[in-house]
């Protein structure tokens, strides 16, 4: 039978309107996720978080720079440029701009002319845990508000695998849909999870934990164990504990002792996101493997990166499906409220909205 479940402290503030949820902005004073670190080479890279055209590019010591994608000479994208030493470069007429976003060299010019003196954009960015993060508001607080860690993306005893989400929805739908364990039908033979019941949520003006009680089909504890992936007869349903945390503006869950999730956003605008789904495995319970030399256990790891990514990318087309009809029926009919019985949900969109709110 279905224990009800208790809610501890929440966000002193009425309901949002499901209309002002699908249409609430980003709080841009968070460490957003807009690459994986492998995707930006020696070739600038053109990302857009929440309306700002950015472009990425990596210097000739390897460190990142995020400017606003835009030339002041014509206003081009200085995303079709290239990277010259420590300077990006317009591919329009070759002007040079530095990671301050100054304008340093115009190849033209003569003696009697001076360097314009327009300085673009720049935003606070950091490479870390496999992932480029960049913050898209005041600057000078970025330093004071964390940066959601994966320490388990360098860690030797976690197999590591992503995929991409994209998706034309609000980032509403996106966190919904991963804070509501009730879904798992959809997912049939990808779901890792069974029978949950919610047991208790907490909430705060910065996160939303909710607690279920599940089933687990996986377990990884022989070297075997990896076959359940593929197999459906090897699984076995266990008890199991299933956390999932809005830890805005990301996602995070821990299903038993083997798995852990990520999703990291990025959202585009009110109605195109996009985000990262990143998944480890545990090793902890091989303990003959911890005796074995690092390097060995290294190359382990580093051979079975992204063994997952295939079941990721099923579950996401899965998602992916709903969000997009979730997005189109709000948009026909913008004030129509389906009944809910999951309370995580109400308490994410008061996340979102109180979020938003914030000075
Ligand atoms: S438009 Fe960029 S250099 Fe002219
Ligand atoms: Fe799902």
């Amino acid at each position: 039978m279905v224990q009800p479940i208790s809610i501890a402290a929440s966000i002193p503030k009425p309901a949002p309107s499901v209309e002002a949820v699908r249409r609430t902005a980003i709080n841009s004073n968070h460490w957003y996720v807009v690459a994986q670190s492998r995707e930006l080479t020696d070739q600038p890279l053109a990302i857009v978080l929440w309306h700002q055209q950015i472009v990425l590019y990596r210097d000739s010591h390897g460190s990142v720079h995020a400017l606003e994608d835009r030339c002041p000479h014509r206003q081009v994208r200085l995303s079709h440029g290239q990277v010259q030493g420590n300077q990006l470069e317009c591919i329009y007429h070759g002007w040079q701009f530095n990671g301050t976003g100054a304008c340093v060299d115009v190849p033209y010019l003569t003696e009697k002319q001076r360097l314009p003196n327009c300085r673009l954009r720049t935003y606070p960015v950091r490479e870390q845990d496999g992932f480029i993060w960049l913050f898209p508001g005041d600057a000078a607080q970025a330093d004071s508000i964390p940066l959601l860690g994966l320490p388990e993306w360098d860690h030797i005893n976690y197999i590591a695998s992503y995929t991409t989400i994209d998706t034309q929805a609000h980032f509403s739908f996106l966190i919904e849909n991963l804070m509501d364990m009730y879904h798992g039908r959809l997912h049939d033979d990808l779901q890792a999870w069974a029978n949950p019941v919610l047991r208790d949520i907490e909430s705060s003006p910065i996160r939303v934990d909710a607690h279920y009680d599940a089933e687990s089909y996986y377990k990884i504890d022989k070297i075997y164990s990896v076959g359940q992936l593929f197999i459906p007869a090897m699984r076995k349903l266990r008890p199991t504990n299933l956390d999932v945390s809005y830890v805005y503006p990301h996602w995070r869950s821990v299903l038993g002792s083997d798995f852990k999730i990520y999703c990291l956003f990025c959202p585009v605008n009110a109605t195109h996101t996009k985000a990262y789904l990143v998944h480890f495995v545990s090793l902890g319970a091989f303990h003959r493997l911890h005796k074995l030399p690092v390097r060995f256990r290294r190359f382990v790891k580093n051979r079975l990166f992204n063994a997952a990514r295939g079941l990721l990318a099923g579950l996401v087309e899965q998602d992916v499906l709903m969000m997009e009809d979730e997005q189109r029926a709000f948009e026909a009919m913008p004030q129509r409220k389906g009944p809910e019985f999951n309370p995580a949900i109400s308490k994410v969109q008061q996340l979102i909205h109180h979020q938003a709110t914030q000075p």
